[in-house]
This record gives structure tokens, C-alpha cells and sequence, in this order.
């Protein structure tokens, strides 16, 4: 396991660009937002997402976004995989400000139903747990942003998820996770050759790289 501080200036700059963005991500929210049923379960999280009127969620995109920046400067031709991007605005912001080269997924038919047309990446519908096999040894980073926590995957299932990310992965390819709760027994046994840990992010969670030999 190696440690690492993100240095205030660089997650200054990720808040910053994310600010820069912001009017973007409400135009395109906004186009949508009255589409989703209440009973959806992600309308809220949706329209928190429009307003990002709560900093914390910016800067928890921020959070994961600088451990990408630090990985992985220039970020620009990277096959980058989301795992469970909900309506993509995080992947979305990559592909348009950092050229990266991005597929979506999530196992929500619904949210990807309706944004898999507007999206500017493809956007499938997919259980993390189980990748379609095309996706193996496809992408250069899989990221999953505040999703590899026992609050949405039983603990379980983890290590599953993780193995899964491995999978997906190109030799030398790294999983991105921030905002997570990855337990260490689960990081000692994962199919990773490296860890780092990174601190200067939000408290109270992992901020990861896993990285594949
Ligand atoms: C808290 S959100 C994750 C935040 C999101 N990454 C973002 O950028 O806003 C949880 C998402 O995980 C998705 N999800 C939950 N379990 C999943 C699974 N096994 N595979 C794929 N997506 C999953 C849900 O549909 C939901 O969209």
C-alpha cells in the first residue's frame, strides 16, 4: 500500500474546472428533469445533481476527478469505463473537457433508457458484477465514483465488484475509486497489484487507485 496527498492546488483546480462546468451540466439536466417518475429513486439525486447547489456534491466529483488527475495527467485518448455512472454527468464532463474516450454503465434501466440518446458516450444498461464480455481488457481506467461502499454493494459482493474492475481493465490500467469504503482485507486479496491510498480529499472516505500489473 503506498500513500499520497493530493496537493491543495491540484483539488483546487479540479473544484474549479468543475465550476467552469457547472452551467453546462444544468442546461443539459434541466432538458430532462421532468421526465423522470418521483418514484424512480434517483429524481432526487438527479436534481441534486442539476442544481450541484450543495458544493458537496461538486466536491465530491472533484474528489475522484483530481485522483484521476494525479493517476493520470493527460487524461485525453483514455478508454475509461463508469461503472454505475447513473445519468453520466461526471463521465460526460471527461469526454467533453478531457477527451477521454468513455462508456457508461449502470444497472438502472430506467435512467439509462431515457439519457442513452443524449448521451455523448455510449450508455448501457449492466450490472457491475457482471460485465458484458466485450469489456474485458477494454478500457485503461474503470472509475467508480462514490459506488464501491457497503452502503450500495454488500460487503459480499465487493470483492466481486473489484475482480470484476480487474477484469476490464488493459495490462497497466487502474481502478479509480473515490468516495469509497473498501474494507483492507478486500484491498489484501483483490487481484491489484498495487494500492494507493490517497489523503487531502473528503474525510471519512477511501480515495483509491488500484492498479493492474
Ligand atoms: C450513488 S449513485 C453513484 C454515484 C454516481 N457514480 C454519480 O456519478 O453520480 C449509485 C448508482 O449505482 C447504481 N448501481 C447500484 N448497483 C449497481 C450495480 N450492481 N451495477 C451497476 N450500477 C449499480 C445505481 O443504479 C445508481 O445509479
Amino acid at each position: 500500500m503506498i500513500t499520497k496527498t493530493i496537493p491543495n492546488s491540484l483539488f483546487g483546480d479540479c473544484i474549479d474546472s468543475l465550476i467552469a462546468y457547472r452551467s453546462v451540466y444544468r442546461s443539459h439536466c434541466e432538458q430532462f428533469r421532468d421526465e423522470l417518475p418521483s418514484s424512480s429513486g434517483n429524481r432526487e439525486g438527479f436534481i441534486r445533481n442539476t442544481n450541484i447547489r450543495h458544493n458537496t456534491e461538486l466536491v465530491s466529483f472533484a474528489s475522484t476527478y483530481a485522483l484521476l488527475k494525479d493517476h493520470s495527467p493527460d487524461l485525453h485518448g483514455k478508454k475509461v469505463l463508469q461503472i454505475a455512472c447513473n445519468v453520466g454527468l461526471f463521465l460526460e464532463y471527461l469526454i467533453v473537457e478531457e477527451g477521454v474516450v468513455g462508456t457508461g454503465l449502470d444497472k438502472d434501466e430506467h435512467v439509462v433508457e431515457l439519457f442513452k440518446e443524449h448521451a455523448p458516450f455510449p450508455l448501457v444498461v449492466g450490472d457491475a458484477l457482471s460485465f458484458p464480455l466485450e469489456h474485458e481488457g477494454a478500457f485503461d481506467l474503470v472509475v467508480a465514483h462514490h459506488f464501491l461502499d457497503q452502503h450500495y454493494v454488500s460487503r459480499r459482493l465487493l470483492p466481486q465488484l473489484v475482480a470484476e474492475a480487474h477484469k476490464a481493465l488493459v495490462p497497466g490500467g487502474a481502478l479509480v475509486t473515490g468516495l469509497s469504503d473498501l474494507p483492507q482485507d478486500i484491498l489484501d486479496k483483490s487481484p491489484f497489484a498495487e494500492v494507493v491510498r490517497y489523503g487531502g480529499l473528503v474525510d471519512g472516505y477511501d480515495n483509491l487507485v488500484l492498479c493492474k500489473s
